[in-house]
């Protein structure tokens, strides 16, 4: 049976270039999209960016641009950057397209239809920085500005005509949803949060706006551009092409397997979304995950705070796969992550260059020097040998439950204790004092070949790109990779020729 998996990123809104909260969002959900692919699974990873509503409008004013203008040059640096993380995404998507309009006009006509929308006018405060209604316990008077309580972003007041959908309707639905659903919030200290908003009741939804123009009109009354919200979110479907529900994109991949989003946009996901779709009588996804900020010293790090490291800088600086390792290792994922470049460097010489890239070049120079890059023919396992092949075996349905649930940090774990594992035993072991006995050394060298061949495959979904490098060892390429391999003890075939491989890493000079 085809077994199918569907992530994807928050699409991105691209009023200015992006940073590294935007990176690391991609970063682990390529991770995850990846690791599905060399399960056997059939992926879809979806990323893109959001480009209606007033803070758009607003950025492109401020350059004296058409929106649509600017949305593309910004858009384009977003896609850009999905290049230069290596995201194996299988599709971008823009708001602006039409495919998308499409889907969103039929969503909306579908809750017009069912009655779960209705004209008012709305009165209240709007964060555009947010692009989100707020109400007055939700928003504080610091530095005689108005601001939320939750984000810290101004807030203006508005008063305009506005359709509303019937939220307050689903407050009991969705807290039955949630009930039936145990797993679709994670983490669970997030499912709480949500669950107490919910329960202190739901007002009605303003989704549309008449002050400006840039958007998607209302079908049935074009004064009114529809609410960015309901039309961002709408991004997962249209990637399938809804409103066609008997697309083989969308039987295949609906409901999403997991919508990675950053906690600060939590409740759009995870109260305003399926309640969109319950009311449309559209499948809910069946996971939003919410992960944590990377912190710069102790703050979130963000444009108006002005405390950015630049992804493309780092990148440039110290590698792609670095930073791609230090970010999936080093924030403890769903909590908020503090990173520095000094951090950065210790882990490439430690975990990279060290625990891994050296292991790689000595094992595979003592082969080349005693065994002419051969895999040996006669071995024999001792109970110590097996022992360090078989924590693989015996792990291996743990490190998939924990993919599944998002615990990233047992699967890096794992990796890091087999590195080290893997450096002890080949240390151990001493084959340089084993040269009389060829049996031993022929054992210690298959073991210890194997275990990289392990790692370098556990290592693929976090740096695709030097576990690559690594399994040229084994002639193991991109398409042949596949994660049920690494519980098999005795993989490498007798006499099969490895391959010799440059330096995976470069240690970092430090002056201290
Ligand atoms: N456009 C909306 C999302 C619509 S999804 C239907 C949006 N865009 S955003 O560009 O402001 O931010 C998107 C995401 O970037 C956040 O949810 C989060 O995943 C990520 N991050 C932005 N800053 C971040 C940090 N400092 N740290 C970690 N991730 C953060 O919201």
């Amino acid at each position: 049976m085809s077994k199918f998996f569907y992530i994807t990123t928050p699409i991105y809104y691209p009023s200015a270039k992006p940073h590294m909260g935007h990176a690391y969002s991609s970063i682990v959900a390529d991770f995850f999209a990846r690791f599905k692919r060399i399960q056997g699974y059939n992926v879809l990873f979806l990323t893109g960016t959001d480009e209606h509503g007033q803070k758009i409008q607003r950025a492109a004013e401020k350059k004296g641009m058409e929106p649509k203008a600017f949305c593309d040059e910004i858009s384009k640096t977003f896609f850009d950057l999905s290049k230069t993380l290596n995201l194996s995404n299988d599709d971008f998507i823009r708001t602006t397209e039409l495919r998308h309009k499409k889907s969103v006009e039929n969503l909306w006509n579908i809750l017009e239809k069912k009655n779960e929308i209705y004209l008012s006018k709305y009165s209240g405060w709007y964060s555009v920085s947010d692009e989100a209604f707020y109400s007055e316990e939700e928003i504080e008077t610091k530095d005689n500005k108005k601001i939320s309580k939750l984000s810290g972003s101004p807030v203006e007041w508005v008063e305009e005509e506005s359709f509303f959908f019937k939220l307050s309707k689903w407050q009991k639905p969705l807290l039955k949803f949630y009930n039936d659903n145990p797993d679709f919030i994670l983490p669970e200290s997030r499912k709480n949060e949500v669950i107490s908003f919910v329960k202190g009741g739901l007002k009605d939804l303003s989704v549309s706006r008449k002050s400006f123009s840039w958007g998607i009109k209302v079908p049935s009354n074009k004064d009114h551009v529809i609410y960015v919200w309901l039309d961002a979110l709408t991004n997962y479907i249209s990637a399938l092409n809804y409103p066609n529900t008997n697309d083989k994109l969308y039987k295949s991949y609906w409901p999403a397997t997991v919508h990675l989003i950053g906690k600060d946009i939590l409740r759009f996901h995870a109260v305003y979304w399926p309640a969109f779709l319950l009311a449309a009588d559209i499948d809910a996804p069946k996971r939003v995950y919410g992960h944590g900020w990377i912190l710069s010293g102790e703050e979130k790090m963000s444009k108006s705070k002005g405390n950015i490291l630049d992804p493309i800088e780092i990148v440039d600086t110290y590698g792609l796969d670095p930073l791609r390792y230090y970010l999936i290792k080093e924030v403890s994922f769903g909590n908020d992550g503090n990173i520095s470049k000094e951090k950065l460097e210790n882990c490439i010489n430690s975990d990279l260059a060290n625990n891994y890239g050296n292991l790689c070049q000595r094992v595979i120079s003592f082969i080349e020097k005693n065994l002419e890059l051969k895999i040996p023919e006669n071995y024999s396992f001792t109970k110590e040998d097996k022992e360090v092949l078989k924590i693989y075996e015996d792990s291996f349905n743990k490190l998939i439950d924990s993919i599944d649930n998002q615990n990233i940090n047992f699967y890096v774990n794992f990796i890091q204790d087999q590195l080290f594992a893997a450096n002890k035993y080949f240390n151990d072991q001493e084959p340089w004092k084993k040269k009389e006995d060829l049996i031993r050394l022929n054992t210690i060298l298959y073991v210890s070949i194997e275990l990289i061949r392990k790692i370098s495959i556990m290592l693929y979904p976090i740096i695709p790109d030097s576990s690559l490098k690594a399994l040229k060892i084994f002639n193991i390429s991109e398409d042949k990779i596949d994660f049920n391999s690494i519980k098999v003890h005795e993989n490498l075939k007798k006499n099969d020729k490895l391959n010799k491989i440059s330096i995976l890493f470069k240690k970092i000079e430090k002056n201290d």
